[in-house]
């Protein structure tokens, strides 16, 4: 006799024209979200990902360092490359150039609040002008076969949250998703992202709907999906602490019993990390990003204010990476969960 009591079947999401596996994302983070990074979370059960902001001014110019930030690992699919800028001629160029690399779609920065960006009239204050922005995603997405995707925040400042006005033009222009963060631009980092705001959007829009902004565990992540209806979640900074988010908040949503972080996984996970670092950058770029991603995954461990020092210390690669080691089989148990409420990374690009 069949067991009526198994797991609830699990439906994939459909994302524009991609089925995903569930609704839990990577959300692009600069100068943290590179290729490595992302083939891990990806391995660790982000259902896709997205590169960090790309100027397309800088792409027009195609320097060295701005095609490196548009290089992805085949194992990232699906992966979008994300461009911003305020110029219509060069953000078509861009897309055209985010096709020919054959990302399998493209994100235009509409939520940028980095002051050096917004007064040029690109991120977050194109959501200023709705029927120019209209004219601009027009333009992009005449211009490629790929989906064109956005990414924006609630609104400029709280007397014009426009978000509705922004995800009504995006999906005449034919934008595939609008992911929102749930903060305005004056808000940057501070205060807690709407969620109720996001799902009266979501209610309200026939395309579908990304929610972003402080979901820090598992059981946030599936509550933010079944409470608003929003069709996926993307999750930042708290990848940084707890890469495991993305496959614990997929079991969780599909029934199964949560993965239990071993000091083996951790390792697994280290190793990975190490290689794909190597692989992408030179030995000193490699451990500047090491030192970093040791630090952020360390907090709440017993002992993490001390590793940390170290971390930033140790020069060598070998060192460093022994000592993460020792750090992570040993410290595995009575993670202090109070960090998560600590204010982390209030700045970015998003
Ligand atoms: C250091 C940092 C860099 C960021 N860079 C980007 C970026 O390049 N593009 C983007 O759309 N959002 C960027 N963001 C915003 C995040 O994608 C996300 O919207 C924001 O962190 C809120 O989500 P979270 O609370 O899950 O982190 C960045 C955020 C941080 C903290």
């Amino acid at each position: 006799m069949k067991n009526s009591l198994g797991p609830a079947p699990v439906q994939r999401v459909q994302l524009g024209p991609f089925f995903i596996d569930h609704p839990f994302v990577l959300a692009p983070m600069a100068g943290i979200t590179n290729s490595p990074f992302r083939r891990l979370m990806r391995e660790h059960g982000s259902a896709l990902v997205v590169s960090e902001l790309v100027s397309a001014n800088g792409i027009e110019y195609a320097s060295a360092r701005t095609m490196d930030l548009l290089k992805f690992h085949e194992t990232e699919r699906p992966v979008g490359l994300q461009i911003f800028g305020e110029d219509t001629e060069n953000l078509v160029k861009a897309c055209q150039v985010v096709e020919r690399l054959k990302a399998d779609f493209v994100d235009l920065n509409l939520g940028c609040p980095v002051p050096k960006v917004v007064k040029r009239g690109a991120g977050s204050a194109m959501c200023r002008n709705p029927p120019e922005l209209y004219k601009i995603l027009k333009a992009m997405i005449a211009s490629v076969k790929i989906p064109v995707t956005i990414k924006i925040r609630t609104g400029w400042d709280a007397e014009s949250r426009n978000a509705l006005e922004v995800v009504r033009v995006a999906q005449d222009a034919g934008v595939a998703w609008v992911v929102i963060h749930g903060r305005t631009r004056a808000q940057g980092y501070s205060g807690d992202a709407d969620w109720d705001f996001i799902g009266d959007i979501k209610a309200k829009s026939m395309i579908p709907i990304i929610g972003n902004g402080d979901v820090n565990t598992p059981e946030t992540a599936v509550r933010r999906v079944r409470e608003t209806g929003v069709d996926a979640v993307w999750i930042g900074r708290t990848a940084l602490r707890n890469p495991f988010i993305f496959e614990q908040s997929r079991d969780l949503w599909a029934g199964r019993p949560q993965p239990v972080i071993t000091a083996e996984r951790f390792l697994n996970l280290l190793s990975t990390q190490r290689r794909y670092l190597a692989e992408s950058f030179d030995e000193k770029g490699a451990i500047l990003h090491a030192r970093k991603f040791l630090a952020w995954y360390s907090s709440g461990y017993p002992g993490c204010h001390e590793f940390r020092r170290r971390v930033f210390q140790i020069p060598d690669g070998e060192t460093l990476w022994a000592d993460a080691i020792g750090f992570f089989s040993r410290s595995l148990e009575n993670r202090d969960l109070s960090f998560l409420a600590e204010p982390f990374l209030m700045g970015g690009h998003g």
